[in-house]
């Protein structure tokens, strides 16, 4: 058996094994490595092309990476149309939409009662803004002593701690809400984020001739007891990149209304003394159906 045709190799590779293994894991991989085959030999992939995409790998693993190429690729949108068809199916009653989280969530950012400066270090960046709502059930009932984790990306489009210019959780808080499940901030309008340039993630994009750019968005990650744990975004209107998100991660529900506001009353413990833009915003969370929908954990930290 030392000569073997591109059947015969791809059977041996998916068949040996001296031990169980894990069942899915073995067919998952058999049809990974089948698929790969196989566009090896449609594309007439040369050993020069092989090689320098295993090189790309590890530079994109080595830096970190990983976690920012597939959004990309349309496979964190797809966890999330997942997750929302087994609701359909499950006729879960349904929440805020979901959003996809990104790469770039740090769990443990300071917490506050009721309302927080977001900005605090960053004043005068951008145009004054204040979120305010509410945290409520699918039936409209306010959840008290819910946990409203926020973060965005500073002035110029980076996100602390990925950014060695920024100190620790700035930009990132949480909130608990008040007995009428009510939360607010204060911040500024945050622009859009565009992937790092010179980096494994940008030679793909620029391989693929897209661009890397998300519109301007405030991430969210809201829990309550018994409550189902919402990653969301809300997306500002108006920005360029609304309908051409390279993260592909926009929906309809949670572009949000701006409205000026020319008075401070009423915000004076947030700081705010000129006009500014106000957010309203609710968001509903479905019901837990265990203790760890209800947890609220990054992806990572849910995978591990
Ligand atoms: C990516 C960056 C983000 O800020 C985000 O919200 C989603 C994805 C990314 O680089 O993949
Ligand atoms: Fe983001």
């Amino acid at each position: 058996m030392s000569e073997l045709d591109i059947h015969q190799l791809l059977d041996l590779v998916n068949t040996r094994q001296v031990e169980p293994g894990d069942e899915r894991v073995r067919a998952i991989t058999a049809r990974i490595v089948g698929d790969l085959f196989q566009t090896i030999d449609e594309f007439d992939v040369n050993p020069d092309e092989f090689w320098a995409a295993t090189k790309w790998l590890t530079r994109l693993g080595q830096a970190d990476m990983i976690g920012l190429i597939t959004a990309g690729l349309g496979f964190d949108r797809l966890l999330d149309i997942r997750e929302d068809e087994a609701d359909r199916a499950a006729r879960r009653a349904l929440g805020t939409p979901r959003a996809i989280e990104g790469p770039l969530y740090i769990a443990g950012a300071p917490l506050h009662q009721h309302e927080v400066k977001l900005d605090e270090g960053n004043e005068g960046k951008g145009q004054p803004l204040v979120m305010e709502g509410r945290v409520l059930d699918v039936h409209g009932n306010p959840v008290a002593n819910a946990l409203v984790d926020v973060w965005h990306c500073n002035e110029l489009g980076r996100y602390s701690h990925f950014d060695p210019d920024q100190p620790d959780y700035n930009l990132r808080r949480r909130i608990q809400t008040n007995a009428e499940g009510a939360y607010r901030f204060r911040s500024f309008l945050p622009p859009g984020y565009a992937i790092p340039p010179n980096s494994p993630v940008s030679e793909l994009f620029s391989l693929l001739g897209r661009h890397g750019n998300r519109p301007a968005h405030v991430h969210f990650l809201v829990s309550g007891a018994g409550k189902r744990a919402l990653t969301t975004q809300i997306n500002i209107p108006g920005d360029t990149f609304l309908d051409d998100d390279f993260a592909f991660a926009t929906r309809d529900g949670l572009v949000v209304a701006l409205e000026p506001v020319q008075s401070a009353a009423g915000y004076e413990s947030l700081g705010v003394d000129r006009p500014f833009t106000r957010v309203r915003f609710d968001f509903r969370l479905q019901d837990a159906l265990s203790e760890d929908e209800a947890t609220p954990a990054s992806r990572y930290d849910r995978a591990a």
